[in-house]
């Protein structure tokens, strides 16, 4: 019996997390996979009514639960940063999901807008480190204000942190697939303290997966080869800030954020799994939003919980409902409405 979290949040995170949810009870149904949906009211709404972010006390009770299944956090009325430190974040910090996984995968019949490619070109997978770097909010002002003002924003690596995070990607990358190539993505040449450790410990456990093929790429090169050459591209580790800016640009490459998907991932505790997209005020309560990036989300919930056959039916139904019934992934565009596309996924699970 699996116990699941499910935070809609703002905007059209409740829209997407209700077409996934229906998504989930076709696929439980058919494969008989129990469990309970707990509904939680964290977001903008929340903080704007009560001035509640993520309470202490939701902490501890989120970590009873197998899994946290999220829409979005965002609300136009909130000034940027509070949403984000206090409830994002803070969930990532205190269940300890120092991974932040994100397959980069352009589905048949999907747009990209790199010419001449296609799915055969675009599949690969960033593993960014979640708990740590420049996200750690160690720093301060000294002056604040004044014309002497000094600001200092540190980012903190530790050993410990690195290494958990370079030996997931190391592990996940050799059961992915055939061809198995890991790329750390770095900037030796100038983050000459942060990305020696990173680098050091990348080519200490690199030992221990001989079936791996390791490179390494600076940030700035790994952005001009994911526009030219994704191909290249397997398995990619990075760290926290740079892992942020190129899955947006992956994200990109892969469809846009109507299906782009991440998870923030504590392998021995509770993940989260959310879509791409933000909560999208503009295109809120009209149902047209593309649901796709939260089933893709729920999809990577299934396979960390281990359950394989319900992931595979799930992007089954993905590739099925892209490639025949959607006219595009872009939001008012799909030919379909929000819900219509769920039904459409959930129709294809119960009758496969
Ligand atoms: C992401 C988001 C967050 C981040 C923001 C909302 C704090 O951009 O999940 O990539 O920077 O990590
Ligand atoms: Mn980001």
């Amino acid at each position: 019996m699996y116990k699941i979290a499910v935070i809609p949040g703002d905007g059209t995170g409740q829209e997407v997390v209700h077409e996934g949810l229906k998504v989930l009870e076709a696929v439980a149904s058919k494969l008989d996979i129990k469990h309970e949906l707990v509904f939680y009211d964290l977001g903008g709404e929340r903080y704007k009514k009560t001035g509640e972010l993520l309470p202490d006390s939701v902490v501890e009770e989120l970590k009873r639960f197998d899994a946290i299944y999220l829409g979005a956090i965002g609300h136009p009325d909130v000034k940027p940063g509070i949403l984000e430190k206090g409830i994002l974040l803070k969930m990532r910090f205190m269940l300890d999901q120092y991974i932040n996984l994100r397959p980069v995968k352009l589905f048949a019949g999907v747009e990209t807008p790199l010419k001449d490619k296609g799915p055969e070109d675009i599949d690969f997978v960033v593993v960014r480190e979640n708990t740590e770097g420049l996200y750690t909010g160690s720093g301060g002002f000294l002056k604040y204000g004044t014309a002497d003002e000094i600001a200092i924003q540190e980012s903190i690596n530790t050993r410990k942190g690195v290494e958990r995070c370079v030996r997931y990607a190391f592990d996940y990358c050799s059961q992915r697939r055939e061809r198995k190539n890991l790329t750390f993505c770095g900037k030796t040449n100038v983050l000459t303290y942060a990305h020696d450790l990173w680098q050091r410990t990348f080519d200490e456990i690199a030992k221990e997966y001989p079936e791996v093929t390791t490179d390494y790429a600076n940030v700035d090169a790994i952005c001009m080869w994911m526009v030219k050459n994704p191909e290249w591209f397997d398995v990619i580790v990075t760290d926290n800030m740079f892992g942020d800016i190129i899955t947006d640009l992956a994200a990109m490459i892969q469809g846009g954020v109507g299906v782009a998907a991440g998870g923030n991932i504590n392998p021995e505790g509770v993940s989260m799994f959310e879509p791409m997209g933000g909560s999208a005020p503009k295109y809120t309560g009209q149902n047209i939003i593309n649901p796709i990036a939260s089933v893709a989300a729920l999809q990577m919930m299934l396979a960390v919980l281990g359950e394989e056959e319900a992931a595979g039916l799930v992007e089954a139904a993905i590739k099925k409902v892209i490639s025949q019934d959607m006219q595009s992934m872009a939001a008012g565009k799909m030919g379909h409405s929000t819900s219509e596309v769920g039904d459409l996924l959930a129709d294809f699970i119960a009758t496969s």
